[in-house]
């Protein structure tokens, strides 16, 4: 099958810190059907051997498995055109007609990169110039707007140009294997199915935790703030994941109409629980990995005042017969202790306690999903000293590491879903309503935020965030998976 993948903002940083190298592992595990074609298109003025050089310079900058060899690059680069476009421009859109039209390829992929003020031009523009056709489809990255109602701009905009199998909208973290594995681990397996409910979950917690800061986004993250990006789209994805009910089949539009009714069912928000369930921060100066580390306000781009949020802890529940009245923590933040995102799934004590000792940490499966992939089972066995007393218990561990398991050189997040586009496979992208019920539960926390004079309390980076995130979760009698 051939295609061409139109990659616009195919000079920018998503372009080759992400989709050049995933392309370029597809390639090299022999998994990118050949006869493709990627033609990055930006406003500069390369040739295609400039552009192909740009690309290999990058990728000295970039993590890869193993480092390509000229050889290796340049089988790689052949498939490789550059465009020049002002994406504004309706005459440049017929240059890249032009290209397309050079061979006319069976499936035609336009992957948006570039900001998101640009996704409704671009889609307007293949529109007016007749670039929309049934081969065509079309990628778009998040952010999809910052509220509801740019969401629905940009997804309205969409429809029109495009039926809705034609798009695929990105959440990287569904294409991580820790996050497939959970499907597979909930629906591959009976095991867990009659454990997974009220009766027997006492509480679920979500935590994606990055050491790195802002980089050099400030700019763009002084407009964003750990909500918009990691919470309306990553976290709730991994909620979705942990508390959907097991879908029909496994069609993308089984398993998005579960996520769907998930999302539909997070409990309001009320001025309650806004102000006692929903934590901000905004990390200062600190120590990282063993390195001294500024505060967010002195980074490049951002204001010295800024209220803009680099952690968000929060608490809902999923209104619904499954999940009544458990608790489920979303937790995630910049410049935290450590690069770690997991699930812990906390399981009610013994109904009635019969052994003296009750030491912590078991009754709980954990599912790691970075920097390892894999699961934990925590258990309470008989301690060591059990010849002086026959009730002294000790937590266990059994651990399932699947890079162990699997090998550490799995497929990549990007890699996987790129091939799933390239496929038109759609179980793991994002449906616009999925995404506007997303945005719709996120509203009235900015919207409460707006109007809060307090703003984000400041955590010391290289901690876990604010001490009131602590708080919040002692109040319903639990902690953090790391206070335990
Ligand atoms: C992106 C966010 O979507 O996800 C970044 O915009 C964040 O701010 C990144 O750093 C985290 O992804 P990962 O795969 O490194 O956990």
């Amino acid at each position: 099958m051939s295609f061409d993948l139109v990659l616009f903002g195919g000079t920018g940083d998503l372009v080759w810190r992400k989709l050049m190298p995933a392309l370029f592992q597809a390639f090299r595990h022999g998994t990118l059907p050949a006869g493709g074609r990627i033609l990055g298109v930006g406003r500069d003025d390369h040739s295609h051997e400039a552009y192909r050089e740009l690309i290999r310079t990058r990728f000295d900058k970039v993590e890869l498995a193993k480092r390509p060899t000229l050889e290796e690059f340049t089988r790689f680069a052949a498939m490789l055109e550059f465009v020049r476009m002002d994406l504004s421009r309706p005459q440049d859109y017929a240059r890249l007609g032009a290209a397309l039209a050079q061979r006319a390829a069976d499936t035609v992929l336009m992957y948006v990169a570039t900001a998101p003020s640009l996704f409704t031009v671009v889609c307007e523009q293949l529109a007016a110039a007749g670039l929309n056709t049934a081969q065509t489809r079309v990628v778009l990255e998040k952010p999809l707007g910052h509220d509801l109602a740019s969401n629905r701009t940009i997804n309205d905009t969409v429809r029109r140009v495009f039926s809705e199998r034609q798009v695929f909208r990105i959440d990287h973290y569904l294409g991580k294997p820790a996050v497939q594995n959970l499907f597979a681990l909930r629906f591959g397996n009976a095991l867990f199915e009659p454990l997974w409910r009220r009766e027997h979950i006492a509480n679920i917690q979500i935590t994606i935790a990055e050491e790195l800061g802002v980089e050099k986004r400030g700019a763009f993250y002084e407009t964003t703030g750990a909500l918009r990006d990691m919470v309306q789209n990553h976290a709730l994805q991994l909620l979705c994941a942990i508390g959907m009910e097991p879908p029909i089949n496994a069609h993308a539009d089984a398993i998005r109409d579960e996520k769907l009714k998930v999302l539909r069912s997070l409990k309001p928000w009320t001025a309650q629980t806004l102000a006692q369930d929903v934590i901000r921060g905004q990390y200062g100066a600190g120590t990282v990995a063993g390195t001294p580390v500024s505060a967010y306000r002195d980074e490049l781009g951002v204001q010295p005042n800024s209220p803009t949020e680099t952690f968000v802890a929060l608490r809902t529940e999923i209104a619904n017969w499954r999940w009544a009245g458990v608790p489920f923590y979303i937790r995630t933040g910049k410049r935290l202790a450590g690069r770690d995102a997991h699930i812990v799934v906390n399981f009610r004590p013994t109904p009635h306690a019969i052994f003296s000792s009750r030491p912590g940490l078991a009754n709980r499966l954990v599912i790691n999903l970075q920097p390892r992939d894999g699961l934990e089972l925590h258990l309470l066995a008989q301690g060591q000293d059990n010849r002086r007393n026959a009730s002294s218990l000790a937590p266990v561990q059994l651990d399932l590491d699947f890079d162990k398991r699997f090998g550490s050189e799995r497929v990549g997040a990007y890699e996987r879903l790129l091939l799933d586009v390239i496929d038109g496979r759609l179980n793991l992208f994002v449906r616009s309503d999925e995404q506007e019920e997303a945005w719709r539960w996120v509203e009235p926390i900015l919207e409460h935020w707006k109007n809060d004079t307090q703003g984000p309390r400041v955590y010391s980076a290289g901690t876990w965030g604010p001490s009131t995130a602590s708080a919040m979760i002692a109040r319903d009698g639990f902690c953090w998976a790391e206070e335990a």
